[in-house]
């Protein structure tokens, strides 16, 4: 629980991968987007029997009980209805919208039963059943197709659409919803 409190705190401080520094609230969705990749890519190697670090095992739990939650809740309180409320109608997002909402009901509903399946790897030698490897592979099929329509269609609207006044809101209720006072990614 060390570790994963350890990373828990490295994430809701807005550790950059470290290639570039952060800027604003859409950087920072786009860097959990990031993270949400690598956390598939660790799916996608424990379906496939690779041998795992404990690390990486903690690390999927991090992002699954921990950033995952934060990330869901800065799109759905924050991003999506300023979204709603600055963009044209020939954005046409709504419907893009309710397809995502949709499934971020699917992904937190999934998530408690994917980590147990990940604590149970930690505890035993033995690998995940073909039942639970099924469920490992389509929450990650499902997380994959919904970061390309984030990324691909959400940001960029969001990054011409939204005023100076949307980001400077959007931050300080992500930084209040990780107990944070400095900008994110300082
Ligand atoms: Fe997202
Ligand atoms: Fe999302």
């Amino acid at each position: 629980m060390k570790k994963q409190s350890e990373r828990q705190r490295n994430a809701a401080r807005g550790e950059s991968s470290g290639t570039r520094p952060l800027h604003g609230p859409l950087d920072f969705i786009a860097e959990d987007h990031m993270r949400e990749r690598e956390v598939c890519a660790l799916i996608d190697r424990i379906v496939a029997s690779a041998s795992m670090e404990q690390a990486d095992l903690d690390h999927v739990l991090t992002f699954l009980e921990a950033v995952l939650p934060q990330h869901l809740a800065d799109e759905e309180i924050d991003l999506f209805p300023l979204m709603l409320k600055r963009c044209a109608p020939e954005d046409e997002i709504e419907k893009v919208i309710d397809r995502l909402q949709s499934d971020h009901g699917h992904a937190l509903a999934d998530a408690p039963a994917i980590a147990a399946i990940i604590q149970g790897i930690g505890a035993s030698p033995s690998k995940p059943s073909q039942s639970d490897c099924a469920l490992l592979s389509d929450f990650a099929h499902h997380a994959r197709r919904h970061l390309i329509l984030e990324n691909a269609v959400i940001l960029p609207i969001a990054r011409a659409r939204l005023t100076k006044k949307d980001l400077r809101l959007m931050e300080r209720h992500m930084l209040e919803r990780r107990g944070l006072s400095s900008p994110l990614g300082e």
